[in-house]
């Protein structure tokens, strides 16, 4: 175990001030910090302030003593990146024995992570650092695992044609939409700049793992949690933002084939006034029942309805949904229980350039089934064409392969990507 180090602070100083520092400090919070320091505090109260925290004793010494005895001592396995670790990865040094030609979308684990730290008292993320991949130690009673206080988002660096550098797609929408989603679970979030640091960090401390043109991705997966210790239910005291990559190819077993869907009526992924409009890991783990039916029956993904009326296409496990009939493209409105996807955003802006009207809207089951063509767009998914939706027992086949607007824009959309086509639009970062 290696205790990461916190330059320029105490190292065990407590999240939870000194009464008589707290009520300015708190003054200073932001409201989430505000409501979670109440909280704590209450927690604390009602747990009758005996046992210990990470072996310190609680006490309930006047002045501040209650808080400054509760010597949350943040501690943690994160591997450092030592100075043996220092010499950087050559580009012509890939990644092990991997085969770069049936990457799929399986974790391989890679050289390094990135990770930032905020607690109440800090309020900001500050003094990020990469670290070696590997295991990170967690409070048992940290929000994350106890209340599912967490976020994450994907995105995915290209190497570039001229093998140079790497690119990036439109990362700032990422840590926007990490912010919007921290807005609405109650935690601090990094800056859009550093998100984006530390994205291109984590790209180009393992940077070996970046496919070879052609053969994939390197997906990089931030997440934001509640990493500080908390019983009662409110905002964790601490939160950590970390950023890992792994080398990915497609993500359907399909690859780039047409896909079989089944539209799911007794599960719901989303209900209004829900979480369903933003990133929380809280969204997916409840997917999966219905998600493994489908795939026992031999489908490659669930279609979701609306909770209240059963009627209105939502997205998939893990990607919107558009249709097209008579030349109109129209996909379900972001209108809080989907997610704003990035390649939806993209994608619409690909088809309206292209002349085809795009119509946000409410998408029924009974337009999907007058669709002539549907398709899928998502970071991990891209653009997948749909060749059947099945509703109560019935098959419904729409048009896939050459001639149809999904292939146009899957083109449109990885040429940028991968730097094969000018970004007039500026979508791009590009890592040197
Ligand atoms: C992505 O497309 O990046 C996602 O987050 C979906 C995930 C379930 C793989």
């Amino acid at each position: 175990m290696v205790r990461v180090p916190n330059p320029g602070r105490t190292p065990h100083r407590s999240l939870c001030m000194a009464a008589s520092s707290a009520s300015s400090a708190k003054r200073a919070l932001l409201p989430w910090a505000r409501n979670a320091h109440h909280a704590l505090a209450r927690a604390l109260q009602g747990s009758g302030a005996g046992g210990s925290l990470h072996g310190a004793p609680l006490s309930t010494a006047a002045g501040g003593g209650r808080w400054s005895l509760l010597q949350c001592r943040r501690r943690s396995s994160l591997p450092q990146r030592d100075a043996a670790d220092r010499s950087e990865p050559s580009d012509e040094d890939t990644g092990g024995d991997i085969d770069w030609d049936n990457l799929g979308f399986g974790l391989t684990p890679t050289d390094y992570m990135y990770v930032m730290r905020c607690s109440l008292e800090d309020v900001v993320f500050s003094r990020g650092e990469l670290s070696r991949y590997g295991n990170i130690e967690l409070s048992p009673s940290s929000g994350v695992i106890n209340y599912g206080q967490g976020l994450f988002e994907g995105l995915k660096a290209y190497r570039t044609a001229n093998r140079q550098g790497y690119m990036l797609f439109r990362p700032e929408e990422n840590a926007r939409r990490m912010q919007h989603g921290a807005e609405r679970m109650c935690m601090p979030s990094p800056s859009v700049e550093q998100f984006v640091h530390a994205v291109k960090q984590t790209v180009l401390a393992n940077r070996r793992w970046v496919p070879p043109q052609g053969k994939g991705a390197l997906y990089i997966r931030p997440l934001l949690i509640g990493s500080g210790p908390i019983l009662g239910l409110a905002p964790a005291p601490e939160y950590t933002f970390l950023v890992y990559a792994s080398p990915v190819g497609t993500y359907f077993k399909e690859g780039l084939a047409p896909i079989n869907l089944v539209v799911q009526d007794a599960f719901h992924r989303a209900m209004p006034g829900g979480t369903g409009g933003v990133k929380t890991i809280a969204n997916y783990a409840p997917v999966l029942k219905a998600q493994m039916d489908a795939k026992s029956k031999g489908f490659t993904d669930v279609l979701y309805l609306d909770a209240v009326h059963k009627r209105y296409l939502e997205e998939a496990s893990s990607c919107n949904l558009f249709i097209v009939k008579d030349g109109v493209v129209a996909t379900p409105a972001t209108v809080g229980t989907i997610l704003p996807g990035i390649t939806r955003k993209s994608v619409i802006e690909l088809a309206r350039d292209r002349g085809y009207q795009v119509e946000e809207r409410l998408v029924s089951i009974d337009d999907l089934m007058g669709a002539d063509e549907v398709f899928c767009t998502g970071t991990a998914v891209v653009v997948a064409p749909v060749s059947t939706v099945t509703y109560q027992g019935q098959r419904y086949e729409f048009k896939t392969g050459q001639d149809t607007l999904s292939q146009t824009l899957h083109m449109a959309l990885t040429s940028i990507q991968k730097g094969l086509a000018e970004d007039k639009k500026g979508w791009t970062v590009a890592i040197d």
